[in-house]
């Protein structure tokens, strides 16, 4: 079968750069037709084509019929504003994380899409990669069993040169420090992999680096299905690492070090009974090399705008994760366990930024 060619503007030619190559790697698929950016150079210096426009005005953009596709890689403040003019103008848009600064915006992103028909896929693309593949088909066939604990590490190492692009660190910019735009990979990929949160219970410290936001943290978490988490995040480490350990009933599974592609790093699945190892090996033997990073999540967003079978991520991934966000933030004022889901008369529903932060 043809596949469908989408036109795509990607905004903002940071991270944009990483998205523009995995739309590369599917010209079939894909044709970015603009990049916008306000600094015109660096836009620039990402194409060597001239099929792509270069422009600094987002307007130029949404009045384009061509347009399908917006990819908003701006700074988090800007995420709701462009995403929603996204939507309003007809286009479907991806956004990279944070979707939003809140469980209220993303409420009302929710309902932007409902009325305008149009889709908002979250930015997670760690998900996507031959290990986590692995894991998911030995939870499906049964192999795993009944999951215990997991433990998860984000350890991360960020200087002050890092800070030095103006948003970093900030309330106001980034809206938030390593839970919000660290982290937030690694408890998506929890949730995957062991369904809902329950409760979390938070210490958040600045430890690192001279900036408002927190870059160090160590989290309490108890899923829905019973089992019980750590996650300890620093942003001073002497490397950077990522690791996940999940331990089931039948199973021990452990990531490699990957900082940022743990799903396609190699990862070992250790039977507890030597019997079974056989069993596991044969499923985890049968996943090929996949589509993965930005590219296996555009792929699959490309098969959702086609009608075909899709494993994208959808806009209640994207909430959940800001749930969580949430969560963590009033469980660290709060000095408490926090239960969810947040309700909408929480004053946390509506910002979690602090008081004096927070003067839109
Ligand atoms: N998924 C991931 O692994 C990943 C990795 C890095 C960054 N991110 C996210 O991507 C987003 C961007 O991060 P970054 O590191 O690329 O930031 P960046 O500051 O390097 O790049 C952002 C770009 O947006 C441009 N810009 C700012 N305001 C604009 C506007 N109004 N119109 C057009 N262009 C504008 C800036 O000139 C800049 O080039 C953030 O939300 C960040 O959290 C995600």
């Amino acid at each position: 079968m043809i596949n469908r060619l989408f036109k795509v503007a990607i905004i903002g030619a940071g991270i944009g750069k990483n998205h523009l190559n995995a739309f590369n790697t599917q010209l079939d698929r894909f044709s970015v037709k603009y990049i916008c950016d306000l600094d015109v150079d660096k836009a620039n210096r990402l194409i060597s084509n001239n099929n792509t426009k270069i422009t600094e005005d987002y307007e130029e953009v949404l009045n384009d019929d061509e347009v399908d596709l917006i990819d908003i890689c701006l700074p988090p403040d800007l995420h709701f504003e462009y995403v929603k003019k996204a939507l309003e103008a007809g286009k479907h848009a991806i956004c990279e994380k944070p979707l939003a600064g809140s469980l209220e915006e993303v409420d009302q992103l929710i309902k932007i899409s409902k009325k305008t028909k149009k889709n908002i896929y979250p930015v997670f693309q760690y998900r996507f990669g031959k290990g986590t593949k692995q894991l998911n088909l030995l939870i499906e066939s049964g192999l795993a069993g009944k999951p215990f604990v997991a433990s998860l590490e984000t350890y991360w190492n960020r200087d002050s040169n890092y800070y030095d692009v103006e948003w970093r660190g900030t309330w106001k910019g980034e809206r938030g420090g390593a839970i919000l735009g660290h982290a937030i990979h690694i408890h998506d990929l929890l949730t995957m992999i062991f369904g809902d949160i329950f409760s979390v219970y938070a210490k958040l410290s600045t430890r690192v680096n001279n900036i408002e936001v927190e870059d160090c943290a160590a989290l309490s978490i108890q899923m829905q299905n019973g089992s019980l988490v750590t996650s300890s995040i620093t942003l001073g480490a002497a490397n950077d690492t990522s690791r996940l350990k999940f331990s089931f009933e039948n199973l021990t599974a452990t990531s490699g070090n990957s900082p940022y592609k743990p799903a396609e790093d190699t990862w070992s699945f250790e039977a507890r009974k030597p019997n079974d190892q056989k069993k596991i090996d044969e499923v985890i033997g049968n996943v090929g090399n996949i589509s993965s990073g930005y590219a296996g999540l555009f792929n699959e967003i490309a098969n959702n705008l086609e009608g075909k079978k899709s494993n994208e991520v959808d806009l209640n991934d994207g909430r959940k994760s800001i749930e969580f966000v949430t969560a963590v933030y009033k469980s660290f004022n709060e000095d408490k366990n926090i239960i969810l889901p947040i309700e909408k008369e929480s004053i946390y529903y509506k910002s979690w930024i602090p008081k004096k932060y927070n003067k839109n």
